[in-house]
């Protein structure tokens, strides 16, 4: 097999289940990608930090510009705008495909990313962005691209599901709860993103924009977090049969007195029935319903947050971004994101 060069940046919670599968997965993968996939560096803040898997030392650096130059794929799992930004325009401009999990970059940044990529035919590739190990990037460009989107509703953060179900089922403390989110590593590195819905918005964002073919702005998303939902109100739905859970939703709205269609994009503490089957998303799990007008009702559901969860759907990634390197840059086109209509952002209706 050709040897293509992988650069990691970041062996957080996600990027240490990555490096350690792609060491001990490596002859596997490399009969799928149909090419070595040879992990030439990690970097990180410090060389010196405890992992949560045991990855050989000197693969270890600081220097994320220099790892860069003369990869043939980036995986970014720093997290955060910056210098995420900055290091994954830099991999687009030395010749890179981007495997990324970040959603608060591609929800902030996205066009200048996508844009930068089509320039010089890279691609960035970013399954893990939305719903963690949940395949429903690709189902929403490729596998609906010939059907018609009307809706969007789900479960899109793991942290707040896992908090919300055990306040529901155990009666357990928010903060403690929190607390357990983050050391399983669900939680974002600020975990305000996960409680005050910003991690949501900039997933429905993605979602949004990938469904009905667009570019939704994080700030035309509605956004409520979960930090006001308390012990009595979780118990008053429970009386009346409700389960509280954070949702986005993302929806055409009709054209109202001549005018144009519009979506609505928010993300919102909801009273869900005891019956529906989101009631029943324990954990860190996320489902996302789709319906769309030609195939109808269809449900993704699994693992939404967790470092080895969510590795899965980067590994993914990068076997795709291999396939492509190996076919000669064609073949699995990602292109045409950049310059997409705009659709106009509708009124926001905060109940489904
Ligand atoms: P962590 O905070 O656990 O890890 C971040 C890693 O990036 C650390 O290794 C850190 O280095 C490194 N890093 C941060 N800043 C810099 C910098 N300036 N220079 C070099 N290295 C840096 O994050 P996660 O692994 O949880 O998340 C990574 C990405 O994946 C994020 O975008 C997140 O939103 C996304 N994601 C996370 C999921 C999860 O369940 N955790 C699920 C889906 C997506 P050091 O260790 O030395 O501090
Ligand atoms: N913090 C995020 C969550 C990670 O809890 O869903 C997965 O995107």
């Amino acid at each position: 097999y050709r040897t293509l060069r992988v650069a990691l940046l970041g062996a957080g919670a996600v990027g240490s289940q990555v490096a350690d599968l792609l060491l001990k997965h490596g002859d596997e993968l490399a009969d799928r990608a149909g090419a070595k996939l040879e992990l030439a560096g990690i970097a990180v803040r410090d060389v010196d930090a405890k992992r949560d898997a045991d990855l050989p030392r000197e693969l270890f650096t600081t220097d994320a510009e220099t790892l860069i130059v003369g990869s043939d794929i980036v995986i970014e799992l720093m997290g955060g705008i910056e210098p995420a930004r900055t290091q994954v325009l830099h991999a687009i401009a030395s010749g890179a495909d981007v495997v990324t999990a970040n959603k608060a970059l591609l929800a902030t940044h996205g066009s200048e990313v996508f844009e930068a990529a089509d320039q010089v035919g890279a691609e960035v590739y970013y399954e893990a962005a939305a719903a963690g190990a949940i395949p429903i990037i690709r189902p929403l460009r490729d596998s609906l691209a010939g059907d018609r989107v009307v809706r969007i509703m789900g479960i899109v953060n793991g942290t707040t599901n896992y908090i919300l179900d055990r306040m529901d089922t155990e009666g357990a403390d928010f903060a403690d709860v929190l607390a357990q989110a983050q050391a399983l590593g669900y939680a974002e590195a600020d975990p305000t993103a996960d409680v005050e819905g910003y991690d949501a918005a900039q997933k429905a964002a993605i979602l949004a924009s990938l469904a009905f073919h667009t570019t939704v702005p994080l700030d035309a998303v509605h956004r409520e977090g979960i930090t006001s939902v308390d012990a009595a109100m979780i118990e008053s739905a429970r009386h009346a049969g409700y389960v509280i859970k954070l949702l986005a939703v993302c929806e055409r709205l009709a054209a109202e007195d001549g005018g144009t269609e519009s979506i609505s994009v928010r993300v919102y503490p909801a009273l869900v029935e005891r019956t529906h089957p989101l009631a029943s998303v324990h954990g860190a799990n996320n489902a996302v319903f789709v319906q769309a007008e030609a195939a109808g009702d269809l449900m993704f559901y699994g693992a939404g947050a967790g470092g080895v969860q969510t590795a899965s759907a980067v590994l993914g990634d990068v076997v795709s971004a291999a396939r492509r390197h190996i076919a000669g840059g064609v073949g699995v086109g990602e292109s045409t994101r950049a310059n997409l209509p705009a659709v106009p952002i509708g009124r926001v209706i905060t109940r489904y």
